[in-house]
């Protein structure tokens, strides 16, 4: 893309303040800067001048979640269909690790994070212990695909080659790297992260699958016959990967997803919940959640949305690939945002300045037709590290950690 054609297409999205400096750069910068202006979709700036939308959710009723109980009867049958899976090589892991990490607070990836006490024991580190217990059951090594970002994709190869991936078979880890989405202030002004270069953040967890599919890896994994993907969070460290149990009650329930439920901690609790919206699986987020829904009851008289989403969802390839064309709707995240300010010198801003635009995991699941609440022990599968220190932080996943009698 050449100057005047760079011009145009800010022109007609109103960024033209982009190339302000232009004249300032030496040509590798104005090179990187032409680029950058082809490949940033900036029409999704756009959309926070018509932000602080209504309510458009459809019509919310309950969905079941299959409980422990039910799942404790089971569980020989559903440990067997699911080992079968992953001894047949059907099972793939997505560990999502593109995101910033903002609220943790480190310079580095999440996963990078050490956690231990005694001894150093990363979040990757983690992650893979328990994905290793799945591998030496089945006797089988799981594909394990890691999405990145532009941000943290080097530091993060880096860091699993130099700790030899943590025992975990470096043919079966495949990196792949997420989109990015332009940050702007609260008028919808792209921000300079430098003279050459606009502010970029991660797009959102809800792009790993198309994202995949841009890098061929998502052709790769069906062609080695990888059927479903267990898709999970960096941060919670207690988690089962590729869990038999939970992948054979998928299976055996023929629904095009599942998704790890806990029971919520508190009415109030800051999680997503399951439920159906016009008939379709969906997820109600907790500030989403009226007065009404939060005291309806299911027949049996526990309340009906009460079932929190914790990041670790298995899906079927071949029903990803009927909707991975499908534009997933845009989420606005308020963001401490660092930029160039009005003399072009670089801040780094105390206080939210600005937004940020994600797609969500979490969305893709309305899209499908059918998907299995599953319930799990949260004291012995929900560890997730938001924070260092209070709710959801370093400090509380160690106490599970111990809880579990894992040694740190
Ligand atoms: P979070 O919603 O906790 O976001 O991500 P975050 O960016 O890691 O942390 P904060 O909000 O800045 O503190 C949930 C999961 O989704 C991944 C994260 O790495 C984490 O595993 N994620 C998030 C991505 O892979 N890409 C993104 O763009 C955002």
């Amino acid at each position: 893309m050449n100057y005047k054609e760079a011009l145009e297409k800010l022109q007609r999205f109103g960024q033209e303040h982009v190339l302000a400096y232009y004249d300032e750069l030496n040509d590798s910068q104005k090179e990187e800067l032409l680029s950058q202006i082809a490949d940033t979709d900036f029409s999704v700036l756009s959309s926070c001048k018509d932000e602080i939308k209504e309510n458009n959710k459809g019509q919310i009723s309950p969905l079941k979640a299959m409980q422990l109980s039910e799942i404790t009867n089971k569980k020989e049958e559903f440990i067997k269909i699911g080992m079968e899976a992953v001894k047949a090589g059907k099972v793939g892991a997505v560990l999502l690790a593109g995101g910033m990490g903002t609220r943790l607070g480190s310079d580095n990836p999440k996963g990078m994070y050490n956690i231990g006490i005694t001894k150093d024991v990363y979040i990757f580190q983690r992650l893979i212990e328990n994905l290793m217990d799945v591998v030496k059951s089945a006797d089988a090594w799981v594909p394990l695909y890691v999405m990145t970002s532009d941000k943290n994709h080097t530091a993060t190869v880096n860091f699993l080659k130099e700790h030899d991936y943590f025992g975990y078979n470096s043919d079966y880890i495949t990196f792949f790297m997420q989109e990015m989405a332009p940050a702007s202030d609260y008028e919808g002004l792209v921000y300079m992260e430098e003279k050459w270069k606009i502010s970029t953040s991660p797009n959102g967890n809800g792009g790993w699958y198309s994202s995949m599919y841009k890098w061929g890896i998502a052709q790769k994994a069906m062609e080695d016959g990888v059927e479903w993907l267990n898709v999970f969070a960096v941060d919670n460290v207690l988690q089962r990967i590729a869990d038999p149990c939970f992948v054979g009650a998928v299976i055996e329930s023929g629904a095009a997803c599942g998704s790890k439920v806990v029971r919520k901690c508190a009415p109030d609790e800051k999680v997503g919940v399951m439920c159906l919206e016009d008939g379709k699986p969906s997820i109600i987020e907790y500030y989403e959640l009226t007065d009404e829904l939060a005291d309806a009851k299911d027949e049996n008289g526990d309340p009906a949305y009460y079932f929190g989403v914790i990041l670790n969802y298995l899906f079927k390839i071949s029903d990803l690939e009927k909707i991975r064309e499908k534009k997933l709707p845009l989420h606005i995240v308020e963001k401490k945002i660092p930029c160039l300010d009005k003399d072009g010198e670089k801040v780094k801003p105390e206080e939210p300045n600005g937004y940020k635009f994600e797609q969500l995991v979490l969305d893709m699941i309305h899209e499908l037709d059918s998907c299995l609440p599953f319930e799990v022990e949260r004291n012995k599968e929900f560890a997730p590290i938001k924070n260092k220190t209070g709710v959801d932080s370093v400090e509380s996943a160690r106490q599970l950690c111990k809880e579990n009698g894992i040694t740190l």
